[in-house]
């Protein structure tokens, strides 16, 4: 149950908290040796270099217990550790019995899908149960994974809308494989603006609305922020805080690593990242070429040492001799001048992965506040951790009930 007040009191503290740590997570990830990691606080640094690779995947959930498990740290980075945590929702799994998918019905789907689906059928069906609803109208229906289970399992009408022409196409002819021609489900091609448009298209038709994580993080990036903040609340957050503001890079953050995932690293993923994230800064600030381009040769290139990113970069045929000559030079030249501050990257993202769940709930809280401003009541309008965080991080889905 959402209470405005609390509510808002969250959102005014993400607020405060994001413009504060501000340098943690304004900065674009390929823009980190511009300068960025030097804003780590210095008596933050003694501690934080020295962790093991169990005490850095540890950190983000240390919270307030760091105060009494490492007395000896700054009491800065305590706080900044406690607030976070105060920031972040629970996120322990809501008992629901998942959905039955046979292997038919799963095809396609790799495991994390085959969770998300099975469990969030099962909270729609509880939901539409509960209200009486008897049509489901999924938005972003991709190739209809969802939807088919939901009217295979559970006899519901769906009607999927797609923007993609091929996820439209995909997604009937993988319900005409299931046998599933008949009136009970349809995809539509159908392009939505946003969610507030979403809403407003769909306000007379429905009467409840589910909404995933990972969607909406997605979305509020979308048109230039333009879908977040949704709330007039945080709207006058924003208002207040100028001319400081929340880029999309924060709102990226919000959608991206997670605690969970973060948790699972190996010292040698942690050298891995460390690499990609160093030789793709390495590129941003010798600004050699356009960024897209650039984007597009990275993927391919081999990063397991400097000599090889450099060699596996400037392997492209697109380069001249002498683009290729200089380059080289100026990726060396800026490799030394930065190559001790690559041990500072992962604990700069250490400190990234801290402030994702604040950026993820501030953006789940905004769309509560504003459900409430459109007249849900308090009492129908709840965040619910739908999925299991250690498959599906971003677990928590809005629901709101007219
Ligand atoms: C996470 S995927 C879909 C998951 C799907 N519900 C399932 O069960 O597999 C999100 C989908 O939303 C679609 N989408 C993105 N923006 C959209 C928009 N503005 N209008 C309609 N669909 C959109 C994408 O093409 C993509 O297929």
């Amino acid at each position: 149950m959402a209470n405005i007040e609390g509510l808002q009191k969250l959102a005014h503290d993400a607020f405060e908290f994001l413009k504060e740590f501000d340098w943690v997570h304004s900065t674009q990830v390929t823009h980190i040796l511009d300068g960025t990691l030097h804003k780590i606080p210095c008596e933050w640094l003694p501690v934080l270099t020295n962790m093991s690779t169990d005490e850095l995947n540890n950190f983000p959930f240390l919270g307030e217990s760091s105060a009494y498990l490492y007395p000896l740290w700054p009491t800065s980075l305590h706080r900044f550790l406690d607030l976070a945590a105060r920031l972040n929702i629970e996120r322990g799994q809501a008992e629901l019995k998942p959905a039955t998918v046979d292997f038919r019905m799963a095809r396609g789907m790799n495991p994390k899908k085959l969770h998300e689906v099975s469990y969030i059928a099962t909270l729609i069906h509880d939901i539409m149960a509960e209200t009486g609803c008897d049509t489901v109208v999924d938005v972003g229906s991709g190739l209809g994974y969802l939807d088919h289970v939901l009217h295979q399992v559970f006899g519901h009408t769906v009607v999927g809308l797609e923007t993609s022409e091929s996820h439209v196409s995909g997604a009937e002819s993988r319900a005409a494989n299931q046998g599933l021609q008949c009136e009970g489900i349809k995809t539509l091609r159908f392009n939505l603006v946003n969610d507030v448009v979403c809403f407003q298209q769909f306000d007379e038709l429905l009467s409840t609305i589910v909404s995933a994580s990972t969607c909406q993080c997605k979305n509020a990036i979308k048109d230039d922020c333009t879908s977040f903040p949704l709330s007039s609340y945080c709207k006058k957050q924003c208002h207040r805080l100028m001319p400081w503001h929340i880029l999309p890079q924060t709102l990226r953050l919000g959608a991206q690593e997670t605690r969970s995932r973060w948790r699972m690293q190996s010292e040698e993923d942690h050298r891995n990242h460390i690499r990609h994230i160093a030789f793709r800064g390495l590129l941003e600030l010798a600004d050699c070429d356009d960024a897209a381009a650039r984007r597009k040769l990275v993927r391919k290139c081999d990063f397991s040492s400097f000599k090889a990113f450099q060699d596996s970069y400037y392997s492209s045929s697109t380069f001249s001799a002498s683009e290729i000559s200089s380059g080289k030079s100026t990726l060396s030249y800026l490799y030394n001048e930065h190559k001790e501050d690559f041990s500072l990257i992962e604990i700069f993202t250490a400190l990234q992965v801290v402030l994702q769940p604040v950026i993820e709930c501030l953006i789940h809280h905004d769309r509560l506040l504003w459900l409430l401003e459109q007249g849900y009541s308090h009492s129908k309008v709840k965040i619910i951790p739908v999925f299991d965080e250690a498959v599906s991080p971003r677990n928590l889905a809005t629901v709101a009930i007219k």
